[in-house]
Order: C-alpha cells, then sequence, then structure tokens
C-alpha cells in the first residue's frame, strides 16, 4: 500500500528512512527527535554538528547508525502559531522536502511522525490532513511506500465533527450478528422467492444472453471495463485506489484474480462507483457489503456522502481500529 497508517515507535521501523521531527539546532531535544538519537547512539548527533542547523520547512538527511534504516532524514516544522503565520505551508513543505530528499538517496520506503503535532503544537488532526494531503500529492507521481506512524493512540485525531458524524452512522447501522441471529430464530419468516434481481445501478440487460455475460464477467473484467468506461488510466486508477502498481499487474494480467475486500472496496472508491455497482465490483470478489462489519459501514458512509478521497476514508477507518483501504 503506498500510503500506510501504522501504530508504532518510528525507532522500530525498518524501512530505508525515518524522519525526524527536529528542531532548528539540529542537535537533538525530547519527543521523537530524543527517542531517534537514543536509539541512534552519539555518532547520529556527531554528524549532525556539522550540518550547520535547518531551517524551518527545509530537511537534511544523515546517515542511521544503530537504527533498523539506512537513513535519517530531519526537518524542522512550524511552531503552532493559531494558523496565520503559513504554518500549513510550512508543515507542508516539511513532508514534500523529506520524500524528495528520500527519492534522490533511492530509498524506496519512508517512515514520517506526525511533524510539529506534539510539543510545536499543531492542532493534531489538521496536522494529520497536511501530511496524508501532501504525502498523497507526491504517490501520484512517485513509487514510494510511506508510513505515517503513530506512537499513541491520543496523538492520532481525526476532526471531531466527522468523527461524531461517523459515529451516529456505526449506531445507526452496526448490527451485531448475534442479537440479529436472535431476531431471526424469534421471527420465522418465509423465504423471499429468489427473484433475479440486477444488482443497483447496473442497468438490467437487454437480453439473457447479456445477462449471462455480465454474471460471467470476473473482477478483473469489470474493473477494467469501469477503467475504460470512466476514461482513467491504469495508473491514475491504482493510484487514487491506494495500490501498487505491482498488484494492479497482477489483477490485470489474471482474469479470474481474487482480491482481498481492502482491494475490491479500494477500486471502488478510485472509480468512485455509487453503492450499487460497488456491491457488484464486491460480487465479483466473492464478497459483500455487511451492517455486522463497521469497516463497511464506514466506507459506506463515505460512499453515501460522496467523499471517494481514499485517504481521508483510510483516517476514519484507522481512528475506528480497523484495517485500511488500498493493498
Ligand atoms: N515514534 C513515533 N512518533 C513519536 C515518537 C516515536 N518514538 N515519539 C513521539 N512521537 C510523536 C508524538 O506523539 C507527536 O505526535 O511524534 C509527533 C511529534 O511530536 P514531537 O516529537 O514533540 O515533535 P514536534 O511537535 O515536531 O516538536 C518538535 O520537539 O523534541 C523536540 O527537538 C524537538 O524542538 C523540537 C520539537
Amino acid at each position: 500500500m503506498p500510503l500506510n497508517i501504522v501504530r508504532n515507535d518510528i525507532t522500530k521501523m525498518k524501512v530505508d528512512a525515518i524522519v525526524n521531527a527536529a528542531n532548528p539546532s539540529l542537535l537533538g531535544g525530547g519527543g521523537v527527535d530524543g527517542a531517534i538519537h537514543r536509539a541512534a547512539g552519539p555518532e547520529l548527533l556527531e554528524e549532525c554538528r556539522g550540518l550547520g542547523g535547518c531551517e524551518t520547512g527545509s530537511a537534511k538527511i544523515t546517515g542511521a547508525y544503530r537504527l533498523p534504516c539506512k537513513y535519517v532524514i530531519h526537518t524542522v516544522g512550524p511552531i503552532w502559531h493559531g494558523g496565520l503565520l503559513g504554518e500549513r505551508k510550512l508543515l507542508s513543505s516539511c513532508y514534500r522536502e523529506s520524500l524528495n530528499l528520500a527519492r534522490d538517496a533511492g530509498c524506496e520506503s519512508v517512515a514520517f511522525p506526525l511533524i510539529s503535532a506534539g510539543a510545536y503544537g499543531y492542532p493534531r488532526d489538521r496536522a494529520l490532513d497536511v501530511a496524508v494531503e501532501t504525502i498523497g500529492a507526491f504517490l501520484r507521481d512517485h513509487e514510494m511506500t510511506v508510513y505515517l506512524v503513530v506512537f499513541d493512540r491520543a496523538s492520532f485525531q481525526i476532526g471531531e465533527r466527522r468523527f461524531q458524524a461517523i459515529e451516529s452512522y456505526i449506531d445507526d447501522h452496526y448490527v451485531d450478528l448475534r442479537l440479529d441471529k436472535a431476531r431471526r430464530v424469534q421471527s420465522v419468516g418465509f423465504p423471499q422467492p429468489q427473484t433475479m434481481a440486477y444488482p443497483l445501478g447496473s442497468a438490467a440487460p437487454g437480453n439473457l444472453r447479456e445477462a449471462l455475460a455480465m454474471i460471467d464477467e470476473s473482477f478483473s473484467e469489470m474493473l477494467l471495463r469501469k477503467i475504460d468506461e470512466k476514461g482513467m488510466t491504469d495508473a491514475q486508477c491504482y493510484k487514487k485506489a491506494n495500490i501498487d502498481r505491482k498488484l494492479f499487474s497482477k489483477i490485470r494480467s489474471d482474469r479470474l484474480y481474487k482480491p482481498s475486500k481492502p482491494t475490491a472496496l479500494a477500486f471502488a472508491i478510485a472509480l468512485e462507483l455509487p453503492l450499487g455497482e460497488t456491491r457488484e465490483l464486491l460480487e465479483k470478489a466473492g464478497f459483500a457489503l455487511s451492517h455486522s462489519s463497521k469497516f463497511d459501514i464506514i466506507v459506506e458512509y463515505f460512499i453515501r456522502q460522496g467523499n471517494y478521497n481514499i485517504y481521508e476514508i483510510n483516517e476514519a477507518l484507522f481512528a475506528f481500529d480497523q484495517s485500511l483501504l488500498g493493498n
């Protein structure tokens, strides 16, 4: 998955480069800066001494010494002063400059902390949005795996209003399977006559041959057909789905490929399919949307809102301890 959100201690991340939320002196501090220097050992500070500091919004790269990665990229985030002194622009520059240094160093994987979201006081939900938006923009033009590393639950926050809206949507729709089973035992209904209901959103076919062709269409065939219908390129689709190129070419070359549910749903989001066609695409992969799965309900919430931003959906899924969309 090109952009992952994970809970971890960044000093444990086995990636090509980790990013340090430093201060302009680059001579260490508290928070993640302190943790990285402690884990890397004194050689890191020695190298930093020779860098002559770093401006806010810029980044510099060093070795990683005792850390399980190749490089440390030191960037200096803005201190929050209310948002009217260009903080957003500076914070975005931290991510972009760090990613450019990682790219120039040939890194294939990079891990970021939430820069400025600690001692520098940047509101956590806004810091998260700037991070995801800037990294997402970079990933549209580059192949790289990026981890946003969340150290503790408290430091991860999506917008309060959105959190509450999703929480009430879950409350209204979540069906606990145990309860549902009890209800089913009580009301012994007669099975509904099986009618050939065409999935919502797909036009009823003209004739039987067309109908059978639609049923035979595999997940991969429907996906490629939809990409063409939407006038998208393959790359636009899989990047928007937070899927890497390798997996996409596997799906493209094997008409019977069966993706995971998060992968199938990620493509439905990338194609901006309405609920009916989302269900149809899922069915081709052998899945259904279920109200006994918070993951499904949260994705359904965003589809009903017409919000197909996969990074915002993943932020919400992460906030509710669910797996993320993508591969
Ligand atoms: N791994 C991942 N994330 C971490 C870790 C860790 N080991 N330790 C802290 N964090 C998270 C915090 O929870 C916060 O969300 O990193 C984020 C950034 O917090 P800070 O480290 O306080 O960085 P920042 O807000 O950018 O302030 C930088 O603090 O440590 C000093 O020298 C640093 O002066 C600079 C200032």
